[in-house]
This record gives C-alpha cells, sequence and structure tokens, in this order.
C-alpha cells in the first residue's frame, strides 16, 4: 500500500510538503533516502540510521540477486528482517546496474542477458525477474526495470532517435512490470520511471504514457549520467512538476546538497544518491558553509569538528549540542585527519555518519522552511552559507 497526503505547497516554486505512508511506516518529504545497496548503509549501523533521522533507505536488487541470493531473502521473508532495518525500504529495479556493466550485458526486447560479475554465470534479467526479486525483498517501493539512456556512450552523444528507442523499450517494460507485480499480488507500491534523454519532447511523452498506466509514484530517472550540469538542471526544471501533483516524484541518483535544495524547488519529494556515504569514505565532508577535504594537511591540528554547527555523533558526541552552541564533546579533524591517515576503520564510519545526518538534517531543515511558508528564504540563507567556505 501506498498513501500520499499532500501537506502544503510553496508559492515560490514547485516545492511541496508531503507524508508517504507504506507498509513499514510514515515517511515526511521532501526526504533523502540513504543508500544500501547491499543491504547494508555501508559503515552504519540501523540504530544510527535511526538516530540521524533517516526514514527509508535503499537497497539493490540486482546487488542482493547475486548475493545472497533469493533463497536467502525468501528464508527471511524479505529484506527487512534480514539487515534488521524496520523501517520502509525502496529498492531499485536493477535496471542501471545491469546497464553499468557494459560489455558484459546485451539488452534485448525481453530483457539483458549478462554473465554474473561474481561468478561467470550466465543470467538474464528482465521486467518480470525484477518484480520476482522485489517481490521477495519485500521492498516498500519497488522500480520498474528501466533502461537508463546513457547520456554518452563511448565518445558518442546518444541522439533524439536513439532515447526514443530507449525511452519505448522502458515503457513496454513499465506494463510488463506493473502486470507482473499484480499477478504477483505484490502488497506493495511500484514506481513508474521517466525516461528520454536531454529531451523535453521525449520526457513529455514518457510521463504521458506513464501517467496513463497510473502507477502509484513516479520517479525521473536518467539524470546525472555523464551530462553537463546545465543539461541535468534543464530536465529538473521540465519533468518533475509535470508529473501528477497527488503522488510522490522520486528523483533517482541526485545529487549535491545544492541539487537537493533546487530539486524540491522544482517539486521532488524524494531523493537517493551515493555522494554523502562515498564522499565520506573518500574523506570529503559536507558542511553548512562548504565542502570539506579531510586530507588536506591544513586540518593535522585542528580542534574542531567537522562542522561548527553539527549536532550529529562524530561532531557533537553524545551531548548533541553543537560546537558553536558551546558543546565539546565531538570529535576532532584533526582526530578524524589522523584516522584517514592511518585507515583507521573508525574514520570513514565518523565521516559517514556526519555526512549522512548532514544530508537528512538539511532536508528537515527544508520540511520546516516549508511548513513555515518561507522556502525562499531558506534557498537564499543556505546558499549564502554554503557559499561562506569552512
Ligand atoms: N539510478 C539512477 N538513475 C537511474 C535510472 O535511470 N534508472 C534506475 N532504475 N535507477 C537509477
Ligand atoms: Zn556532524
Amino acid at each position: 500500500m501506498l498513501q500520499f497526503d499532500l501537506l502544503a505547497t510553496d508559492s515560490s516554486s514547485h516545492a511541496r510538503r508531503g507524508q508517504l505512508t507504506l507498509n513499514h511506516g510514515v515517511v515526511q518529504t521532501p526526504i533523502f533516502m540513504p543508500v544500501g545497496t547491499y543491504g547494508t548503509v555501508k559503515g552504519v549501523m540501523p540504530r544510527s540510521l535511526e538516530e540521524m533521522g533517516a526514514q527509508i533507505i535503499l537497497g539493490n536488487t540486482f546487488h542482493l540477486w547475486m548475493r545472497p541470493g533469493q533463497d536467502v531473502m525468501s528464508s527471511f521473508g524479505g529484506l527487512h528482517a534480514f539487515e534488521q532495518w524496520h523501517k520502509p525500504i525502496l529498492t531499485d529495479s536493477g535496471g542501471f546496474q545491469v546497464w553499468s556493466l557494459g560489455d558484459m550485458r546485451k539488452i534485448t526486447e525481453e530483457g539483458v542477458h549478462f554473465a554474473s560479475p561474481v561468478n561467470g554465470d550466465k543470467l538474464f534479467m528482465s521486467p518480470e525477474v525484477s518484480m520476482q526479486i522485489q517481490t521477495t525483498l519485500n521492498s516498500d517501493i519497488a522500480m520498474q526495470l528501466d533502461e537508463c539512456t546513457p547520456y554518452e556512450l563511448k565518445g558518442h552523444i546518444t541522439t533524439a532517435d536513439e532515447a526514443r528507442r530507449s525511452m519505448e523499450m522502458s515503457i513496454r517494460w513499465a506494463k510488463r512490470s506493473q502486470n507482473e507485480f499484480h499477478r504477483l499480488n505484490n502488497p506493495n507500491a511500484l514506481f513508474g520511471i521517466v525516461q528520454g534523454g536531454m529531451f523535453e519532447h521525449l520526457r513529455q511523452e514518457s510521463l504521458e504514457q506513464l501517467v496513463e498506466l497510473d502507477f502509484p509514484g513516479y520517479a525521473v530517472g536518467g539524470v546525472s549520467v555523464g551530462e553537463p550540469k546545465e543539461d541535468m538542471r534543464r530536465i529538473m526544471a521540465h519533468t518533475p512538476h509535470r508529473l501528477p501533483a497527488n503522488k510522490p516524484r522520486y528523483l533517482m541518483g541526485v545529487g549535491t546538497p545544492e541539487d537537493l535544495v533546487q530539486g524540491v524547488a522544482s517539486g521532488v519529494d524524494m531523493f537517493d544518491c551515493v555522494m554523502p556515504t562515498r564522499n565520506a569514505r573518500n574523506g570529503t565532508v559536507f558542511t553548512r558553509y562548504g565542502d570539506l577535504k579531510l586530507r588536506n594537511a591544513r586540518h593535522k591540528q585542528d580542534h574542531q569538528p567537522l562542522d561548527t554547527s553539527c549536532t550529529c555523533h562524530a561532531c557533537a558526541g553524545t551531548s548533541g549540542v553543537s560546537w558553536d552552541q558551546g558543546g565539546r564533546g565531538g570529535f576532532s579533524r584533526a582526530y578524524l585527519h589522523h584516522l584517514d591517515r592511518c585507515g583507521e576503520m573508525l574514520g570513514p564510519m565518523l565521516t559517514t555518519i556526519h555526512n549522512l545526518h548532514y544530508y537528512l538534517n538539511l532536508m528537515q531543515d527544508v520540511r520546516n522552511a516549508l511548513d513555515n511558508n518561507r522556502f525562499a528564504e531558506f534557498r537564499q540563507q543556505f546558499a549564502t552559507e554554503r557559499a561562506r567556505g569552512v
């Protein structure tokens, strides 16, 4: 099941404040969803995710199909019990991941043939197979199998004709996904995915045909696939607000904090991205006053926490009081710089907690601004603060 209630709309943009009710709980939107590809948000315990205010996390059909496989998942009754996360889960269909295999795969109308990257076995992913796996996973939101149209392939920029063929196949796969999802009596919700490459008229056709299929929610896919930022912003400005106002809208795989705020203004309700978790492991930290490179030698003797305004466990310790508010309980930049130098695992664990807290808290601030009818002011202040520098 899925119920979406619109709580407020912004007068200065397409932004909305909403509430999404799913089988495993209620999600306040706009929301960022931490990525847990293999059934774990890398390095973070579920209780820490809860403490940070995560309301829904991602899983990946493709990866969980490879390992541990459907038999294990089925014996646990799904992903929630297996990974010990009892709030909502959204699973991506595998379309994007199979596509990323490059020369290891062959896409046909029927589905995708490929060699397992784990053991070389010949495997076949189709809309039906993806729905069967996602039904076993019992994710609260399943995604249709789609073909993520690339921006360019081996130096060739995708033409409108190519993008059309790809988009039209994704529509046929949307129907097949929906038929199989219903045949399996899956009690959760299935989202359709708008494709169409960098072409507004194809995006329009894609969304119109998906809206006819009456999905309970819609995603915008095929962005952040190597295109210049201005193309991404152009598609973000075009598509989300044209989707049905009474249904949730999910922008897949985006993005920086600035992209999220822009996405909300464009009418997006849900986001996911590996950026906070992946960048944390590479020593790039997001803060209220801009991004910080932990590996930089200037942090060697810095006693400040990563973000002086942050109340996360890394920045404020157990007190929950930020440095700016007089708290002294957090880990210093010097310490985290040292952990990184030594390759200690606590380093990426703490930076991941901080980055996820930053993203989740940013969305909480966005929701508060929308609740209080001051989203326009919020955007102004956000841009100014992020540009200040750490
Ligand atoms: N993740 C990021 N972009 C996409 C997309 O276009 N399709 C799917 N299935 N997942 C994605
Ligand atoms: Zn922090």
